[in-house]
């Protein structure tokens, strides 16, 4: 283990990942993992929703029910990932509890498990967090923690504060006992100033709107909240100056032509119909751009460091992903 390195979140174990579907939530915790792992430490990454992502993201075979390496971190640091399940993550539980795994098998058998997980989402979900915030307790014979940091992929935006929220899940499930002391642990651990729940957003309207009424409920929930992701974030291709004036729709096609004929590209017809097309694109590039704008002042709103990560032209390979990693921790995310 090293010390801790001077970042905007040193003191934080538990990264909790969340946005609207489809924002990069699983690439972008993917990628912190990686980020906080560089110089030689240890990181989890956990995944909840079943779906796989961690193994696609670094091209590998299904994940078990099992805390494995995926990744080495730029300049030594391994990552870990668990893909948690839900029903695994019971009849460990019962396990524990109860010391009772045969009796968990045959409740799985009976379909209990799925009963109980059904009709008690909270519990669900308890036993979820339990699983993560257990490795962010979890230490070494020599006292010290095992991982430097866990990295939950974490629900979308919709649902965070409820999934996060468990002694409120749960209250009106177990009053006293092993599930009530159990999410009065899990709740110690992610209510702490260990834990910051980052949300990943684009420059569009739907998911900054999302952004920022996650933001809201976490809030309310008494939840940490970490930073903002902004991911996918494009380079402005054209200086402030053109691009305000192709937004007034003032962009001139005829310097176009004029430019198109000096650089040789085309002549004539040509150069005009090309103009035209590329004038048309401008204006659209430049409207965009000024949406973009408008959502990041929004976000902005919502008092929250935030980084950009941009959007890689190839698609998320795992050279993209050491390229978001390294976008990290320039930035000092990480
Ligand atoms: N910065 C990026 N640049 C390019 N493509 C990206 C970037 N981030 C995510 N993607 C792509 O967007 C899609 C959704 O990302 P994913 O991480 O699976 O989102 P989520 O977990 O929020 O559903 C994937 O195809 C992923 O490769
Ligand atoms: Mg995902």
């Amino acid at each position: 283990m090293v010390e801790s390195p001077d970042t905007d979140w040193t003191d934080v174990r538990l990264h909790v990942v969340t946005g609207k579907g489809g924002t990069g939530k699983t690439t972008v915790a993917a990628a912190l993992a990686l980020a906080l792992a560089a110089g030689g430490r240890k990181v989890l990454l956990v995944e909840v929703e079943g779906r796989q992502g961690i193994a696609q993201i670094f091209d590998l075979p299904p994940l078990p029910y099992e805390e494995r390496k995926v990744a080495v971190a730029p300049s030594g640091g391994d990552v870990y990932a668990l893909a948690v399940d839900p029903e695994e993550a019971m009849l460990e539980y019962i396990e524990m509890f109860y010391g009772m795994r045969r009796a968990g098998r045959a409740l799985t058998k009976m379909g209990i498990v799925d009963f109980a997980t059904t009709v008690a989402p909270g519990f669900r979900d308890v036993l979820v967090t339990g699983k993560t915030t257990e490795a962010v307790r979890r230490r070494g014979k020599n006292g010290r923690r095992i991982y430097d940091a866990v990295v939950l992929d974490a629900p979308p935006t919709g649902r965070i504060a409820r999934f996060l929220n468990v002694t409120q899940e749960v209250a009106g499930l177990a009053k006293v006992g092993p599930i009530k002391n159990h999410s009065e642990l899990v709740n110690g651990v992610v209510k702490s100033r260990e834990t910051a729940v980052h949300l990943v957003t684009l420059l569009e309207e739907m998911p900054v709107q999302e952004t920022l009424d996650g933001i809201g409920e976490l809030r309310s929930a008494g939840l940490p909240t970490g930073c903002i992701f902004i991911n996918m974030v494009r380079d402005s291709l054209l200086p402030q100056a053109a691009l305000d004036t192709a937004v007034k729709a003032r962009f001139d096609p005829g310097e176009l032509v004029l430019g198109l004929k000096a650089a040789g590209v085309a002549d004539g017809a040509q150069a005009v119909a090309m103009a035209e097309a590329l004038a048309e694109e401008v204006a659209e590039h430049a409207h965009r751009t000024e949406l973009e704008r408008a959502e990041r002042e929004s976000l902005a709103g919502a008092g929250l460091k935030s980084y950009d990560l941009p959007l890689l032209a190839d698609g998320v390979d795992l050279a993209g992903l050491y390229e978001l990693a390294e976008s990290i921790r320039t930035q000092g995310a990480a």
